[in-house]
């Protein structure tokens, strides 16, 4: 870790407990901290796992715990991030029809799921997948209560997704995959999941952000056009209307 990313993290550590995901930067020390620090304006947070120089970024997810899920949850469901998170924008674009079938990859608290949920109606499915034990229970916890019969919440091991060959309309991920290792691979594995005119969306943060990630964590979207370039896919649709992260359509390459 370097000294630059160690004081920074001490730092805003002790000035603010949200450390972790979508962190803000309403106090000005710390946004005057991070500007010196680091010269981009960002924030960090969480623990590190630096990737070894040599090999491709690809390679290496960033591995970072999401079992203390309460606190998970007051970001993730905050107010603050519906404002610049526009999900109900989010799900108008992704055109889904009474029906459809959704994978939300890395579901965390389910705020997308409960949407898409909605979306596809008493006839679509969606599948809640988390890596995280904790994070499944809390999703389990939610459907039961919420009575979303629709939603079908599954365990995965990282790397695995469990879809059926040809059973999904669309593959989402927000904010997840800069945390999977082998991406290519995975992404590769993942095609065969897609029905014919399947679609992976993917929402993920812009490197100027003021939310999200440590910088060298986030996948930019040149990166991540070229990852699915290489898994395999071309680039369907880009939508710019989120301010902090970029938002992409894949779909397979015929
Ligand atoms: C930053 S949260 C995003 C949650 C949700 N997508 C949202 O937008 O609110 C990332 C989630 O991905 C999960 N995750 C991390 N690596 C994963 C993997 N390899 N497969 C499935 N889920 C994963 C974490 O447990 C966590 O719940």
């Amino acid at each position: 870790m370097s000294y630059r990313l160690l004081v920074l993290k001490t730092y805003y550590k002790e000035l603010s407990p949200m450390t972790d995901l979508f962190p803000t930067m309403r106090q000005p020390l710390i946004r005057l901290a991070a500007f010196l620090l680091l010269g981009s304006g960002t924030i960090l947070y969480g623990q590190e796992s630096e990737a070894p120089a040599t090999e491709p970024k690809a390679m290496h997810g960033y591995h970072h715990s999401f079992h203390d899920v309460g606190k998970y949850a007051r970001l993730f469901e905050s107010k603050e991030r519906d404002k610049w998170q526009e999900p109900d924008r989010v799900i108008e674009a992704l055109n889904l029809k009474p029906g459809s079938v959704v994978a939300d990859i890395g579901a965390g608290t389910g705020y997308f799921t409960r949407r898409f949920s909605q979306a596809v109606g008493a006839e679509g499915k969606v599948y809640a997948i988390d890596s995280e034990p904790a994070m499944a229970d809390y999703l389990r916890k939610e459907v039961k209560e919420k009575g979303l019969k629709n939603v079908t919440v599954r365990l995965v091991k990282p790397g695995s997704a469990d879809l059926e060959p040809q059973s999904v309309d669309r593959i989402f991920f927000c904010v997840v995959l800069h945390h999977v290792d082998n991406r290519i691979e995975y992404l590769r594995k993942l095609s065969g999941a897609l029905k014919p005119e399947g679609r992976i969306v993917l929402i993920d943060f812009k490197p100027n952000s003021p939310v999200g990630p440590p910088p060298a964590h986030r996948i930019l979207e040149e990166e991540a056009k070229e990852e699915f370039r290489q898994a395999g896919y071309r680039v369907v649709k880009e939508y710019d209307f989120l301010p902090y992260q970029y938002f992409l359509e894949f779909a397979p390459e015929k």
